[in-house]
């Protein structure tokens, strides 16, 4: 026998490859126990040999650890371009433990519960919260996105004014993002929360651009966008809102097919806030006359 050959079975001895054509012993699977299948194969040089084949619980293991640093690798390119968006921080702590449920405010909560619980089979379908300002729309979806987010999904949170205003600043020659980046950035993400929706007074011919190319891609892609809005219901059901991004209403129609759109009725929270605030102020005796009496009690 030649060297070659002798090279081939040192390396044949460690393969789980059997020394002869005779049907070999059962192997079983170290990790899941189940017999390994094997089969008859012609190995170079050597002739018919029987191979153990990999069990099928290892292929399933390789896939998800495949799709595991995809999907890692995707989030850090998100994450690497999120850092720019100077809200992130705040966004953050919007949960649900710290929000309230509030009068107006259960059907809004309970879509965006809905969103999260079943984000897989909803596909690409959104969401729309539209109602007045500080009343918790932001807050809302930032809890359902942060619930996301810790389950490993990539998730792109931006107002529209930064998203504008992020895709016009990559014409400057010395901006770092690219328009691609950003766009790609838009169409990947398994979620896009498109904050502020319609908020620009007008569109210009490019941003309207922008618009359709991120709803359309998105359509596209069989992947959901959850929108805030403060359109009025009024205004929501106005022909002239569909018009506003595109003569024809194709970027409305084509938006709004894929979402549940819900009214936020509860009021403007920062308003409440700044009225407690208020009351506290001008009537202070109230809180300093516990306070003094706890002292005394503790003493
Ligand atoms: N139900 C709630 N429970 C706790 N905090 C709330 C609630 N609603 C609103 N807030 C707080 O009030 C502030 C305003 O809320 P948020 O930014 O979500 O309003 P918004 O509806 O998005 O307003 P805008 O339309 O102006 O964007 C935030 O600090 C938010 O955390
Ligand atoms: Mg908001
Ligand atoms: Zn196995």
């Amino acid at each position: 026998m030649n060297s070659v050959t002798e090279g081939m079975k040192n390396v044949l001895s460690r393969l789980p490859i059997s020394s002869s054509t005779d049907k070999p012993d059962p192997v079983y699977c170290t990790n899941c126990g189940t017999e390994r299948k094997q089969i008859l194969k012609e190995i170079p040089l050597i002739g018919e040999r029987w191979v153990v084949c990999a069990c099928s619980c290892r292929i399933q293991e390789l896939k998800r650890q495949e799709e595991e640093q995809k999907r890692v690798k995707k989030q850090k390119r998100i994450e690497r371009m999120m850092k720019l968006s100077s809200t992130n921080r705040e966004l953050r702590t919007m949960t649900f433990e710290n929000y309230m449920q509030r009068e107006g405010g259960e059907k809004a909560y309970e879509e965006v519960q809905d969103a999260v619980k079943g984000f897989e089979e909803r596909e690409n379908l959104g969401l729309m919260i539209f109602g007045e300002t500080g009343n918790g729309k932001t807050h809302l979806t930032a809890a359902g996105a942060n619930l996301l987010i810790d389950q490993g999904y990539s998730v792109i949170f931006l107002t529209e004014k930064d998203l504008f205003s992020r895709l016009r600043e990559t014409k400057r020659f010395s901006n770092h993002e690219s328009f691609t980046d950003i766009m790609k950035a838009c169409l990947d993400a398994d979620l896009l929360i498109w904050d502020d929706f319609l908020s620009s007074q007008k569109f210009s011919p490019e941003e309207k651009d922008w618009v359709f190319q991120i709803v359309n891609g998105r359509e596209r892609a069989n992947r959901p966008i959850w929108m805030t809005s403060n359109l009025s219901p009024k205004e929501f059901e106005d022909p002239r809102t569909a018009y506003r991004l595109d003569e024809k209403g194709r970027t409305w129609w084509r938006l709004i097919v894929n979402m549940n759109c819900m009214y936020n009725r509860a009021t403007n929270y920062r308003a409440v806030m700044a009225m407690e605030r208020m009351k506290e102020m001008n009537h202070p005796q109230n809180g300093k006359e516990n306070e003094h009496d706890s002292n005394e009690l503790s003493t």
